[in-house]
């Protein structure tokens, strides 16, 4: 009973929910971060609600389909305006896309707790926001400061 509560608390501490500081000023990069997050959010109560495994497991393969989607769409974005931390920035991509899918894989194969899945997501989370907050800030400003944002 009090694994539950402090899973729900600590749930509830990750609230994974969009905030204006962490828009880029990038329309539809912006509008994807949304999404992505609301994803995540979205897997993380199912969790804590206690949705099965199937159904938990199913969530997880979209996420992580967005996130590939959405980290090619950045990477397209920063080849066209030449950015120069091209290459650290895609490194960041390729560590947090492999976290997520040893977390898909893991979860799948080996019947991971959904409390497990849980706390690896929320870490995964505020990665991915501190990323969003920095890298992504910054690769939206130098496209402005070429003037190539384009929406
Ligand atoms: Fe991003
Ligand atoms: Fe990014």
């Amino acid at each position: 009973m009090s694994t539950n509560t402090s899973l729900m608390e600590s749930l509830h501490a990750a609230n994974p929910k969009w905030k204006e500081s962490l828009e880029t000023g990038h329309q539809v990069i912006d509008r994807q971060h949304r999404e992505l997050l609301g994803k995540i959010d979205a897997l993380l109560m199912a969790c804590s609600q206690g949705k099965g495994k199937e159904e938990v497991g199913r969530m997880m393969v979209f996420l992580n389909a967005y996130v590939q989607y959405h980290f090619e769409e950045e990477e397209k974005f920063q080849r066209w305006n030449e950015f120069p931390a091209l290459v650290a920035h895609k490194g960041q991509h390729d560590t947090l896309l492999s976290m997520l899918r040893d977390l898909e894989k893991q979860f799948q194969e080996d019947g991971g707790t959904i409390a497990v899945l849980a706390n690896s997501l929320k870490l995964t989370y505020f990665w991915l926001k501190e990323h969003i907050f920095k890298a992504d800030q910054d690769m939206v400003q130098y496209a402005r400061s070429r003037g190539k944002v384009r929406h």
